[in-house]
């Protein structure tokens, strides 16, 4: 199942019986395709996505690590998303009620650059799985594996790109009323004030300590995706709109209007571990008919 993708990079695919499947490139530790049992793409991966490294891979989702955004003094969105990974020979036990389960376990290689840049030492495992009803699931561990008994901090963010069918029929339920701040506006901190939220321009926001579960609502194709999140209170929430989508070379004039990311993160508090500590946060994305979700 691990087979060449684009540009001679390593991609793993996982295949659920009934006819869901997901893809993971090496490259990034990045989920770039999540198929529900139809075989309708469900995450949005740009036409004009290159698979060149360095440059990360634009859409599916990749995992921002150790630093979220312009959050820190590293490059924006950490380094795990545009390193090598590998499958992980001795990943951690599973719980034991998923024994059916199709799943690929990854670790980041870290270069011998990165201690210059971030001068510690870890384990950062990704799992994803495929479920039974097509559900995918991500979940991270990071350990301090420093041997100087040096504490380390991060933030982390599952950078998710769904694929919508026009943004601005897109309704976001579960951040209303919440605090966030807003990247647009040198991060300043607002109250979010309306309903639920709905597009009809650029967005850039990171919603602080939201519920476990949020949905996005595709009125036109009548699905909604629901996330569900563990360890990662925060939540950003990113559209480009037109101006931006322009200046982006990986990225189309039109496909803003196609692709909306909600991504699970722990942003506004770093996390912190002492050496020898291990930190676990997961997402479960899944993806279901609209009314089948109203009235939850
Ligand atoms: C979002 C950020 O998470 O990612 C945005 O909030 C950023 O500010 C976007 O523009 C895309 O980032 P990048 O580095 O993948 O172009």
């Amino acid at each position: 199942r691990l087979c060449q993708g684009v540009n001679g990079l390593e991609k793993f695919v996982l295949r659920e019986i009934r006819g869901s499947s997901a893809e993971v490139y090496l490259y990034g530790g990045q989920v770039t395709s999540w198929k529900n049992d139809l075989g309708e793409e469900l995450l949005f991966l740009s036409n004009k996505a290159t698979f060149s490294p360095p440059k990360a891979v634009r859409g599916g989702i990749s995992v921002c690590f150790p630093q979220v955004g312009t959050h820190g003094a590293l490059e924006q969105h950490g380094f795990a998303r545009n390193r090598m990974w590998s499958i992980d020979p001795a990943p951690p036990p599973f719980p034991p009620n998923s024994t059916n389960r199709t799943y690929v376990d990854l670790i980041l290689n870290l270069s011998e650059e990165d201690p210059k840049i971030w001068p510690h030492s870890c384990e950062c495992r990704l799992r994803v799985t495929l479920g039974p009803g097509g559900d995918l699931l991500l979940t991270s561990r990071i350990r301090n594996t420093n041997a100087d008994g040096k504490t380390f901090s991060f933030t982390l963010a599952y950078h998710t790109y769904f694929r919508v069918t026009d943004i601005s029929e897109v309704r976001v339920e579960g951040l209303e009323t919440l605090d966030y701040t807003d990247n647009l506006l040198e991060k300043e901190r607002f109250t979010e004030q309306g309903d639920a939220i709905t597009f009809e321009s650029e967005v850039d926001r990171v919603y602080l300590g939201t519920p476990t579960k949020i949905a996005i609502i595709d009125h036109e194709r009548k699905r909604t995706f629901v996330l569900r999140k563990d360890g990662l209170p925060d939540a950003v929430v990113w559209n480009p709109w037109d101006k931006k989508a322009k200046a982006m070379a990986d990225f189309g004039d039109d496909e803003y209007k196609h692709m909306l990311c909600v991504e699970a993160a722990a942003v506004e508090k770093q996390i912190t571990l002492k050496a020898g500590e291990e930190w676990k946060g997961r997402l479960e994305l899944s993806a279901v008919p609209s009314s089948y979700c109203s009235g939850q």
